[in-house]
């Protein structure tokens, strides 16, 4: 039987915590999460198990990175069926901090985001998001002061976003990307996939399939003009209300006209339903 992990709800016993499993050099991986875990979080950790000795997921939905019209109220909030899937994992321990722990009266503070968070693509759709997260993991950093912390890259311009802060704050964490688990038709596992209706969520592969065509078609050497224009077509064929779908450079986020250029990354918003979906992939 696998042991039920850790779990630390304030800062005291967190650090107490920490402290047992610093004990013999170990060296602690970060899997932040706001929980309503699936095969994707399981995956980083893990990696995290396998790069790290002893590893930390944190739970925590973070209200900063919400706008008011959003779904931090209705977001699916799986306690009990995430601490069986982490002990199931072997987690060594949880840090499921409340908001007046992470955010207590008077909190003042926040961190700033410029460079990939200002690459006008999740920022187009949802401007107060990038400073919510930044500021909660730059806080999980420092709470946790993990070794590596492990992000999908389902969210590829939040790793951006969060390797270029831990950069340039000095933060000492090495910031580490994981491949996106699809389920078997391809969506890209996300926790908001319970969201979509059951036609909805028959539609929703469609992303994926319009991004492997497009990239198909961009190695085969159509131009950018032609090959984007086909994967918006296929998208908003399939009945979805496209936020974009952008090519551009896999590093700096620029956008992308040539193959030439550098490596390429699809990216894509959009909307379905009640459900907004983003997703990506390398060409
Ligand atoms: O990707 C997420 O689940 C969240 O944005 C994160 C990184 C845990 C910060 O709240």
């Amino acid at each position: 039987m696998p042991r039920t992990p850790i779990v630390a709800r304030t800062l005291p016993a967190l650090r107490k915590a920490l402290e047992g499993l610093r004990a013999r050099k170990a060296t602690i991986g970060l899997v932040p999460t706001m929980g309503a875990l699936h095969d994707g979080h399981v995956s980083l950790v893990r990696l995290a198990q396998r790069r790290t000795s002893k590893v930390v997921v944190s739970i925590f939905v973070n209200p900063t990175q919400f706008a008011p019209t959003e779904d931090f109220g209705s977001y699916p909030r799986t306690w009990k069926s995430d601490v069986a899937k982490l002990t199931e994992a072997g987690v060594d321990l949880i840090w499921n901090p409340d908001a007046k722990v992470m955010y207590p009266e008077g909190f003042a503070t926040k961190i700033t985001t410029g460079g990939p968070a200002t690459a006008d693509l999740e920022d187009r759709f949802r401007p107060h998001f990038f400073g919510g997260v930044a500021t909660v993991v730059g806080k999980l950093f420092t709470q946790v002061r993990p070794d590596m912390a492990f992000f999908g890259e389902k969210d590829y311009q939040q790793l951006k976003v969060v390797t270029r802060m831990a950069r340039d704050l000095d933060l000492g964490v090495k910031v580490t990307g994981a491949t996106t688990v699809r389920e078997r038709d391809g969506l890209a596992m996300s926790s908001r996939n319970v969201y979509l209706s059951p036609e909805d969520r028959a539609t929703a592969p469609v992303l994926y399939r319009a991004m492997k065509e497009t990239a198909k078609r961009l190695k085969a050497g159509d131009s950018f003009e032609t090959a984007m224009a086909g994967g918006a077509a296929m998208i908003t064929a399939a009945g979805f209300a496209l936020d974009y779908f952008e090519a551009r450079h896999a590093e700096s986020l620029a956008p992308m006209t040539s193959m030439k250029d550098g490596p390429v990354r699809l990216l894509v918003a959009a909307r379905i339903g009640k459900t907004r979906l983003i997703d990506n992939i390398g060409v």
